[in-house]
Protein backbone atom coordinates (compact mmCIF):
# COMPACT_ATOMS: atom_id res chain seq x y z
CA UNK A 1 0.00 0.00 0.00
CA UNK A 2 1.64 3.35 -1.15
CA UNK A 3 2.30 5.31 2.51
CA UNK A 4 0.32 8.29 3.13
CA UNK A 5 1.50 11.76 4.60
CA UNK A 6 -0.65 13.63 6.99
CA UNK A 7 0.84 16.82 8.07
CA UNK A 8 -0.50 17.84 11.48
CA UNK A 9 -1.78 21.38 11.62
CA UNK A 10 -0.29 21.55 15.37
CA UNK A 11 2.61 23.21 14.32
CA UNK A 12 1.92 25.50 12.09
CA UNK A 13 1.44 29.38 12.82
CA UNK A 14 -2.52 29.00 13.53
CA UNK A 15 -2.21 33.20 12.35
CA UNK A 16 -1.53 32.22 9.14
CA UNK A 17 -3.65 28.39 8.78
CA UNK A 18 -4.50 29.17 5.13
CA UNK A 19 -1.24 29.90 4.30
CA UNK A 20 0.36 26.30 6.59
CA UNK A 21 -2.27 24.48 4.41
CA UNK A 22 -1.49 26.02 0.92
CA UNK A 23 2.11 25.07 2.16
CA UNK A 24 2.01 21.38 2.30
CA UNK A 25 -1.40 20.99 -0.09
CA UNK A 26 0.94 19.13 -2.84
CA UNK A 27 2.53 16.54 -0.82
CA UNK A 28 -0.05 15.77 1.97
CA UNK A 29 -2.99 12.71 1.71
CA UNK A 30 -4.96 14.10 4.73
CA UNK A 31 -4.49 17.31 7.11
CA UNK A 32 -4.09 16.13 10.69
CA UNK A 33 -6.32 18.37 13.04
CA UNK A 34 -5.15 17.91 16.86
CA UNK A 35 -8.28 18.43 19.29
CA UNK A 36 -7.10 18.87 22.86
CA UNK A 37 -9.33 19.62 25.53
CA UNK A 38 -7.25 20.49 28.58
CA UNK A 39 -8.80 17.41 30.31
CA UNK A 40 -8.31 14.37 28.42
CA UNK A 41 -4.27 15.75 27.81
CA UNK A 42 -2.54 18.85 29.50
CA UNK A 43 -3.16 21.12 26.79
CA UNK A 44 -5.80 22.91 24.75
CA UNK A 45 -5.72 23.63 20.99
CA UNK A 46 -8.69 24.19 18.99
CA UNK A 47 -12.07 22.51 18.10
CA UNK A 48 -14.94 22.18 15.46
CA UNK A 49 -14.84 26.31 14.42
CA UNK A 50 -11.48 25.85 13.08
CA UNK A 51 -12.20 22.73 10.91
CA UNK A 52 -14.95 24.85 9.62
CA UNK A 53 -12.16 27.57 8.35
CA UNK A 54 -9.84 24.77 7.17
CA UNK A 55 -13.38 23.21 4.88
CA UNK A 56 -13.99 26.59 3.56
CA UNK A 57 -10.45 26.87 2.49
CA UNK A 58 -9.33 23.31 1.30
CA UNK A 59 -10.65 20.14 0.33
CA UNK A 60 -8.00 17.87 1.45
CA UNK A 61 -9.32 15.48 3.84
CA UNK A 62 -9.75 16.87 7.20
CA UNK A 63 -8.69 13.63 10.27
CA UNK A 64 -9.24 14.89 13.27
CA UNK A 65 -7.67 13.81 16.34
CA UNK A 66 -9.68 13.66 18.77
CA UNK A 67 -7.70 14.02 22.53
CA UNK A 68 -10.86 14.49 24.26
CA UNK A 69 -13.23 13.51 27.05
CA UNK A 70 -16.85 12.97 26.32
CA UNK A 71 -16.10 12.91 22.44
CA UNK A 72 -19.90 12.13 22.20
CA UNK A 73 -20.78 15.55 23.18
CA UNK A 74 -18.73 16.88 20.17
CA UNK A 75 -18.69 14.46 17.39
CA UNK A 76 -21.85 15.62 15.61
CA UNK A 77 -20.18 19.24 15.74
CA UNK A 78 -17.26 17.93 13.70
CA UNK A 79 -19.09 16.50 11.05
CA UNK A 80 -21.15 19.56 10.63
CA UNK A 81 -17.95 21.60 10.51
CA UNK A 82 -16.66 19.60 7.36
CA UNK A 83 -14.51 16.73 9.12
CA UNK A 84 -14.03 13.94 7.15
CA UNK A 85 -13.10 11.45 9.72
CA UNK A 86 -12.24 11.28 13.66
CA UNK A 87 -10.53 9.40 15.63
CA UNK A 88 -11.75 8.94 19.60
CA UNK A 89 -9.05 7.10 22.11
CA UNK A 90 -9.75 3.81 23.21
CA UNK A 91 -8.79 5.13 27.20
CA UNK A 92 -11.77 6.87 26.75
CA UNK A 93 -14.32 4.06 26.93
CA UNK A 94 -17.91 3.52 25.44
CA UNK A 95 -15.71 2.69 22.34
CA UNK A 96 -19.05 0.30 20.85
CA UNK A 97 -21.07 3.32 21.33
CA UNK A 98 -18.99 5.92 19.68
CA UNK A 99 -18.25 3.86 16.96
CA UNK A 100 -22.13 3.46 15.81
CA UNK A 101 -22.18 7.25 16.81
CA UNK A 102 -19.56 8.51 13.98
CA UNK A 103 -21.25 5.87 11.48
CA UNK A 104 -24.87 7.10 12.30
CA UNK A 105 -23.05 10.76 11.64
CA UNK A 106 -21.39 9.62 8.39
CA UNK A 107 -17.88 10.30 9.82
CA UNK A 108 -14.79 7.83 8.60
CA UNK A 109 -14.01 6.04 12.19
CA UNK A 110 -10.92 5.89 14.00
CA UNK A 111 -9.52 4.65 16.67
CA UNK A 112 -6.61 6.40 18.81
CA UNK A 113 -4.29 3.92 21.10
CA UNK A 114 -2.05 5.74 23.70
CA UNK A 115 1.27 4.46 23.95
CA UNK A 116 1.48 2.67 26.97
CA UNK A 117 -2.27 1.27 26.43
CA UNK A 118 -1.84 -2.40 24.89
CA UNK A 119 -2.89 -4.52 21.83
CA UNK A 120 -5.49 -6.16 23.77
CA UNK A 121 -7.40 -2.80 24.22
CA UNK A 122 -8.31 -2.20 20.29
CA UNK A 123 -7.89 -5.95 19.02
CA UNK A 124 -11.86 -6.29 19.69
CA UNK A 125 -12.55 -3.12 17.20
CA UNK A 126 -10.19 -3.74 14.72
CA UNK A 127 -12.68 -4.48 11.92
CA UNK A 128 -14.93 -1.55 12.18
CA UNK A 129 -11.96 0.73 11.95
CA UNK A 130 -11.45 3.37 8.56
CA UNK A 131 -8.27 3.92 10.76
CA UNK A 132 -6.31 2.96 13.78
CA UNK A 133 -4.07 5.30 14.82
CA UNK A 134 -1.02 4.10 17.02
CA UNK A 135 0.26 7.16 19.43
CA UNK A 136 4.03 7.30 19.03
CA UNK A 137 3.91 9.81 21.80
CA UNK A 138 2.42 10.59 24.74
CA UNK A 139 -0.32 12.80 23.37
CA UNK A 140 -0.65 16.31 24.38
CA UNK A 141 1.93 18.07 22.15
CA UNK A 142 4.23 18.18 19.50
CA UNK A 143 7.78 18.13 19.01
CA UNK A 144 8.47 15.09 21.25
CA UNK A 145 11.03 12.45 20.15
CA UNK A 146 9.37 9.33 18.84
CA UNK A 147 8.96 6.08 21.07
CA UNK A 148 9.96 2.97 19.55
CA UNK A 149 8.76 0.53 21.63
CA UNK A 150 5.32 0.99 20.49
CA UNK A 151 6.76 -0.96 17.06
CA UNK A 152 6.09 -4.40 18.51
CA UNK A 153 2.13 -3.17 18.64
CA UNK A 154 2.67 -1.78 15.14
CA UNK A 155 3.94 -5.02 13.67
CA UNK A 156 1.26 -7.17 15.36
CA UNK A 157 -2.17 -4.85 14.69
CA UNK A 158 -0.51 -4.62 10.38
CA UNK A 159 -0.41 -8.91 10.77
CA UNK A 160 -4.31 -8.96 12.23
CA UNK A 161 -4.89 -6.47 9.47
CA UNK A 162 -3.42 -8.74 6.95
CA UNK A 163 -4.33 -12.00 8.34
CA UNK A 164 -8.50 -10.54 8.13
CA UNK A 165 -8.03 -8.91 4.74
CA UNK A 166 -8.91 -5.19 6.39
CA UNK A 167 -8.81 -2.23 4.83
CA UNK A 168 -7.79 -0.42 7.82
CA UNK A 169 -5.27 1.95 7.62
CA UNK A 170 -2.82 2.01 10.03
CA UNK A 171 -1.61 5.46 10.99
CA UNK A 172 1.16 6.41 13.45
CA UNK A 173 1.39 9.73 15.24
CA UNK A 174 4.55 11.26 16.67
CA UNK A 175 7.77 12.11 16.48
CA UNK A 176 7.94 11.29 12.91
CA UNK A 177 10.44 12.04 10.87
CA UNK A 178 12.42 11.27 7.84
CA UNK A 179 14.46 8.70 10.14
CA UNK A 180 11.68 7.44 12.19
CA UNK A 181 9.04 6.93 9.99
CA UNK A 182 11.59 4.32 8.04
CA UNK A 183 11.22 2.34 11.62
CA UNK A 184 7.63 2.89 11.24
CA UNK A 185 6.93 1.63 7.53
CA UNK A 186 9.22 -1.20 8.50
CA UNK A 187 6.68 -2.43 10.82
CA UNK A 188 3.72 -1.96 8.92
CA UNK A 189 2.72 1.57 9.21
CA UNK A 190 1.03 2.91 5.95
CA UNK A 191 -0.68 6.94 7.30
CA UNK A 192 2.22 8.93 8.62
CA UNK A 193 1.36 12.05 10.78
CA UNK A 194 4.26 14.37 10.91
CA UNK A 195 3.91 18.27 12.85
CA UNK A 196 7.02 19.78 13.43
CA UNK A 197 9.13 17.82 10.68
CA UNK A 198 7.09 19.37 8.35
CA UNK A 199 6.20 23.31 9.62
CA UNK A 200 9.01 23.06 11.23
CA UNK A 201 10.98 22.76 7.96
CA UNK A 202 12.10 25.77 5.67
CA UNK A 203 9.93 24.35 2.76
CA UNK A 204 6.94 22.37 4.35
CA UNK A 205 6.25 20.79 1.38
CA UNK A 206 9.73 19.52 0.48
CA UNK A 207 10.05 17.95 4.03
CA UNK A 208 6.77 15.98 3.56
CA UNK A 209 8.07 14.68 0.35
CA UNK A 210 11.33 13.60 2.03
CA UNK A 211 9.07 11.38 4.34
CA UNK A 212 7.52 10.08 1.69
CA UNK A 213 10.27 8.78 -0.34
CA UNK A 214 11.53 7.36 3.23
CA UNK A 215 8.37 5.69 3.69
CA UNK A 216 8.18 4.43 0.13
CA UNK A 217 11.90 2.78 0.41
CA UNK A 218 11.28 1.12 3.49
CA UNK A 219 7.50 -0.22 3.32
C1 LIG B 1 0.42 14.90 19.69
C2 LIG B 1 -0.36 15.00 18.42
C3 LIG B 1 0.44 14.86 17.20
C4 LIG B 1 1.47 15.94 17.02
C5 LIG B 1 2.63 15.38 16.29
O1 LIG B 1 -0.45 14.81 20.77
O2 LIG B 1 -1.37 14.01 18.38
O3 LIG B 1 -0.38 14.81 16.04
O4 LIG B 1 1.04 17.05 16.28
O5 LIG B 1 3.64 16.32 16.31
P1 LIG B 1 5.13 15.90 16.00
O6 LIG B 1 5.15 15.38 14.60
O7 LIG B 1 5.87 17.17 16.17
O8 LIG B 1 5.50 14.85 17.00
ZN1 LIG C 1 -2.46 13.74 16.42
Amino acid sequence: MAPRIAPSILSADFACLGDAVDAVRSEADLLHVDVMDGHFVPNITIGPPVVGSLRKHTDLYLDCHLMIDEPERYLEAFKKAGGDGCSVHVEVGHTAELIAQMRDLGLDVGLAVNPDTPYEAFEPWLDQLDLLLLMTVHPGFGGQSFIADVMPKVRRAREEIDRRGLRTSLQVDGGINEDTVVTAAEAGADCFVAGSAVFGAPDPADAARRIRTAATSAG
